[in-house]
């Protein structure tokens, strides 16, 4: 915790890689909540996350010698491979082999967890982890978006934008209730009417209606947002051109976040739109990001900031959000 930013890190559901980032049989290193860590998917194909570090001799298992040199440690069957001697882990966390050894450390011989496994989902072409400050198991699920499904016709394929961004989930996630400031950071039209904004248990569901200058004239588009815990949301844009863009936040540590943003756009025609208004969907989105990010990495969270009627629900969603605390 610092002074600008008073918050730990929250728990939930949080994406550490998109599928296409990890074939199987190969793993690879990652760095979040604070924590070094190492994904794997197994010959059968599962993903799977342990703690980075092999309880051997130390060695990180997200970094591979020879002719691993580059990628991760070697995955043989179900288990990664440490580099360092040869033992091999399970996503369990069970040591499942260690091959020089006649005589099994204890740990070992009862099959006990001898490195910390991390909860894993993959769905929506994204792989995410569990993270809870206190080891507590999940109580609600990551949702499944339909357009993001890989075998979808009816929707393109992902378009790719990420960024690292110097303050907390929580500051970022504020962004989705807070109107005004389209206006002034990202140079909108008007203000955004607020149509919906839903606290729900784990989830959150809200939609903007925003009269956007097109090509072809003034358009009005609705903007569904929604989110699953502190680390998943969607956006639906719908009015000018089909698009759902898979916003997921995750905390590198207490103040820098990695966010992922993945557009998925409805084809025309059986295809991909490409260029025109599709493409400007995007980098519009991608702009506003930029501009974000300015404000977000300088400013300071105020527990009880001054606000006036035109607003947005600043305390209810600090509320809903405080849910993700342990
Ligand atoms: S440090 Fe991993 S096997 Fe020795
Ligand atoms: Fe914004």
């Amino acid at each position: 915790m610092s002074e600008r930013i008073p918050m730990s890190m929250p728990f939930g559901w949080f994406q550490v890689a998109y599928s296409h980032d990890l074939e199987a049989a190969t793993s690879m290193p990652l760095r979040y909540f604070d924590t070094d860590l190492v994904l794997f998917r197994t010959e059968s194909g599962e993903a799977k996350v342990l703690d980075a570090y092999c309880p051997h001799m130390g060695a990180h298992l997200g970094y591979g010698i020879r002719d691993q040199a580059g990628g991760g440690a070697s995955v043989v069957g179900d288990s990664i491979v440490c580099p360092f001697h040869g033992w091999a882990y399970n996503g369990e966390g069970q040591c499942t082999d260690i091959p020089y050894a006649k005589r099994m450390p204890p740990k070992v011989a009862k099959g006990e967890q001898v490195i910390r496994p991390w909860p894993v989902r993959e769905l929506n072409q994204v792989i995410f982890v569990w993270y809870h400050p206190d080891g507590l198991a999940p109580y609600f699920e990551p949702e499944t978006i339909a357009e993001a499904h890989a075998d979808n016709d009816e929707w393109g394929g992902l378009k790719l934008h990420s960024w690292d961004i110097n303050t907390h989930l929580q500051e970022i996630g504020e962004n989705a209730v807070d109107p005004a400031h389209f206006l002034y950071v990202h140079g909108t039209q008007n203000i955004p009417t607020p149509d919906v904004m839903e606290f729900d248990g784990v989830y959150r569901r809200g939609k903007l209606v925003s009269k956007m200058a097109t090509p072809r004239g003034e358009i009005v588009g609705v903007i569904a947002n929604n989110s699953t815990g502190p680390g998943q949301a969607t956006v639906r844009f719908s009015g000018i051109c089909e698009t759902v863009l898979m916003a997921n936040l995750t905390p590198v540590d207490k103040e820098n976040s990695r966010a992922f943003y993945a557009f998925i756009q409805k084809k025309v025609d059986g295809k991909e739109p490409v260029g025109g208004v599709a493409d400007a969907i995007v980098k519009d989105i991608c702009k506003q990001m930029s501009e974000d990010q300015i404000i977000w990495s300088h400013k300071k969270y105020f527990e009880k900031p001054m606000l006036c009627d035109n607003d947005g629900p600043f305390a209810k969603f600090r509320k809903w959000y405080g849910q993700f605390y342990a």
